[in-house]
Order: C-alpha cells, then sequence, then structure tokens
C-alpha cells in the first residue's frame, strides 16, 4: 500500500513514524523543503502533489498547515485517495461542499485527527456517560492549558502556523480537542456565548484564550476555557449529573467518580503508563481498519465540518460579543 503524507512538520513526522513502525506501507512524503534526505528506502521524498500522485498512493495523509487542508484534500479526492485530515478541518467553510460532494460520489473514507478520542480516560468517560452513570447530565467544565512557545521549542513560535491567522492558528481552531469530545458527548450545541481574544503577552495577533459557555440538547451547559499562554500544560474535564460527577485530569490521568448518593469519590480508571503516542498509533490503526473494511470512522468528514463550525461561531461570538444560536 502506498500512503502519502502532506506536510513534514511536528504531526507528518509523528504519522510516518507510527505508519512505518506499525505498517507494511510505502510512504510519500510530499514537503516544500528541497534540501531534505530520509534515509529509509520504504520512503520517497517529492516537492508538489503532482509529482505525488503520479506514484499512485491510495491513501493520504494531510497534516500540512491547517488553511491548506481543504485544497490539498480536493486535489488528493479528486485523485480518489482515502483521507486522513488533521484536525481542524480548515479556518473557514470554503470549498467544504466540493469536497464533500466528491467524498461522496467516491465513496472516499475519510477520517479527522482527533487523537483525543483515543485516550484511554477520554474514552472512558464517553462510555459512563452512555451508561447514564451519573444521571442526567446537567453541566460540564473542560479545560486545556499550555504554553504556545514551548510546543515546538526548536522553532520560533511566532513563526508557526498556530501564531498565525493566515495559516488558521490562535486557541480556538488549534486546540479544537476539546470542542470535539465535547460534540462526540452531547452532539452538537444549540447556544454559543464566548469571550475569545488576544489577552497575555505573547508576541502573536492570534487568540490566545477562550473561554466559551455551550448549551447543549437535554439542557446540559458546559464551560469551556481554552488558553496557550500558561507556563505548563494541563487538561480537565468534569461532568456533573444528577447522581454524580466524573473527574478526569491529564496530572493525574485518572477518571473519577464522586457517587452523590454515598458521597464518595471512586477511581474508575487509572493510566499506570501514559505514552501520548499510544494515542496517535490508535487513531491510525482504527482509520486503516476503516479503510480496510469500507466502514466509515466515528469522526469523518461530517464530524469535522460540525466542530470547525462550532469553532468559528466560538470565535464569532468573541468578535461580535454576541450569543450565538446555531441552526
Ligand atoms: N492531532 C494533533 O494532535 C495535532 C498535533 C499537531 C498538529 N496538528 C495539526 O496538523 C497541522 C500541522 O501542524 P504541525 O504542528 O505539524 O505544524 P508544523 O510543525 O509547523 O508544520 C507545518 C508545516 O510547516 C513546514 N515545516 C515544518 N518544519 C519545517 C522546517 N524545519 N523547515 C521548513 N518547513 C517546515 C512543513 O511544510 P512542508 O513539509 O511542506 O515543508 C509542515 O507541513 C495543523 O493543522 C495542526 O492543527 C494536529
Amino acid at each position: 500500500m502506498k500512503i502519502l503524507v502532506v506536510g513534514y512538520g511536528s504531526i507528518g513526522k509523528r504519522h510516518v513514524t507510527n505508519l512505518l513502525e506499525n505498517t507494511k506501507s510505502e510512504i510519500i512524503i510530499c514537503t516544500k523543503r528541497k534540501d531534505f534526505k530520509f534515509s529509509n528506502r520504504n520512503v520517497k521524498i517529492v516537492n508538489s502533489l503532482n509529482e505525488a500522485l503520479k506514484e499512485k498512493p491510495t491513501i493520504g495523509f494531510i497534516t500540512n498547515e491547517t488553511a491548506y487542508h481543504i485544497p490539498t484534500a480536493i486535489k488528493l479526492a479528486k485523485a480518489g485517495l482515502d483521507l486522513f485530515i488533521e484536525k481542524p478541518l480548515s479556518n473557514s467553510t470554503k470549498e467544504i461542499k466540493t469536497l464533500q460532494k466528491i467524498v461522496k460520489e467516491k465513496k472516499l473514507i475519510v477520517q479527522m485527527g482527533f487523537h483525543m478520542r483515543f485516550h484511554k480516560c477520554i474514552i472512558k468517560i464517553h462510555e459512563l456517560l452512555e451508561k447514564k452513570k451519573v444521571g442526567r447530565v446537567i453541566s460540564g467544565q473542560v479545560e486545556n492549558g499550555s504554553y504556545l512557545p514551548d510546543w515546538h521549542p526548536y522553532e520560533d513560535y511566532r513563526k508557526g502556523y498556530a501564531a498565525k491567522n493566515s495559516l488558521g492558528g490562535g486557541i480556538v481552531l488549534t486546540q479544537i480537542h476539546e470542542i470535539d469530545y465535547l460534540y462526540w458527548f452531547f452532539g452538537n450545541p444549540r447556544t454559543i456565548y464566548s469571550v475569545t481574544g488576544k489577552f497575555s503577552d505573547l508576541e502573536t495577533p492570534v487568540d490566545d484564550y477562550s473561554s466559551s459557555i455551550m448549551k447543549f440538547k437535554k439542557n446540559i451547559t458546559t464551560e469551556m476555557h481554552l488558553d496557550f499562554f500558561l507556563g505548563y500544560e494541563y487538561k480537565r474535564c468534569k461532568i456533573k449529573g444528577t447522581k454524580g460527577i466524573i473527574f478526569w485530569n491529564s496530572v493525574y490521568n485518572e477518571v473519577k467518580f464522586f457517587d452523590a448518593k454515598k458521597k464518595s469519590w471512586k477511581t474508575i480508571l487509572k493510566l499506570k503508563k501514559f505514552e501520548r503516542n499510544d494515542m496517535y498509533v490508535d487513531e491510525m490503526k482504527y482509520f486503516m481498519n476503516c479503510v480496510k473494511k469500507r466502514k466509515k470512522p466515528m469522526n469523518g468528514l461530517d464530524e469535522g465540518i460540525d466542530t470547525m463550525k462550532i469553532a468559528l461561531n466560538i470565535i464569532k461570538s468573541g468578535k461580535t460579543k454576541k450569543i450565538i444560536d446555531v441552526k
């Protein structure tokens, strides 16, 4: 099997390594860099999509800057490739319908790169919610904090895509993971209100802080805090219902349950060892299996469109200072 990986930055490298270690595929890397060499005979380097498509790959991993995902996806979809598209789908709804049409006509398998759906604690929370462990869900609080200059210590953070609006950067689009797992838990929000903007001293014009209240069906309300100006990485999710509370954070990586009747906490899942890359390997294997079985992934193109639209509405609410009623 030939797999094309478009964009050889931080996530492109991760996927190439994982594919080489876990599959028997030949890899074609499409990169802008001309001086780039790779000493593995299963890997070929090319500098343009046309050159890459001549190699007749059947699967494409789109791992370039956010603003280029859709034009790249359209070109690869036209050539009949199944697609793994890194999150977020894009930074605008431009050409989305074109992509949808080609994918439908050619019956392509498309999966979005939302690795948090492969985090064992998030999977467990999803499972507990499905089993109504907390009774009727009333509210959720989620957080994702980190420090942008720590993301790629080898480069000037001001030059990366995350620090540039034109490339689809900013906190909401870049850390869209919490939006995606809330969407996985509760579906599309009906109402969104957000304070989103540039608040810190980071030397970038993009939004670096976002605090959003979203109202979902069944009267579920969530508060979501995203930022990338903190000096450390911290994620958490707390869901409150009529029968108790589910809690997880990225420091302890355990899912705890507070039983409202017994008035006590119990650990439901504790990860003995947490290897970040395991999520990416699991998501890649899940995608390859969907391709093999021609099965629609749980987080396909439609889900990618929905979550991108939620992110864009959050940004819009932040700009207009208005509550957005999602149609
Ligand atoms: N799911 C996840 O956990 C996850 C994590 C990270 C990123 N992402 C998503 O993946 C996309 C890419 O993010 P990224 O973190 O991989 O961005 P990145 O490291 O900044 O890479 C983006 C692009 O910059 C170019 N580049 C990177 N290093 C370079 C170098 N040393 N010299 C010249 N060019 C270089 C590469 O283009 P060429 O190869 O064409 O030269 C690469 O495709 C974004 O949409 C992001 O949201 C997802």
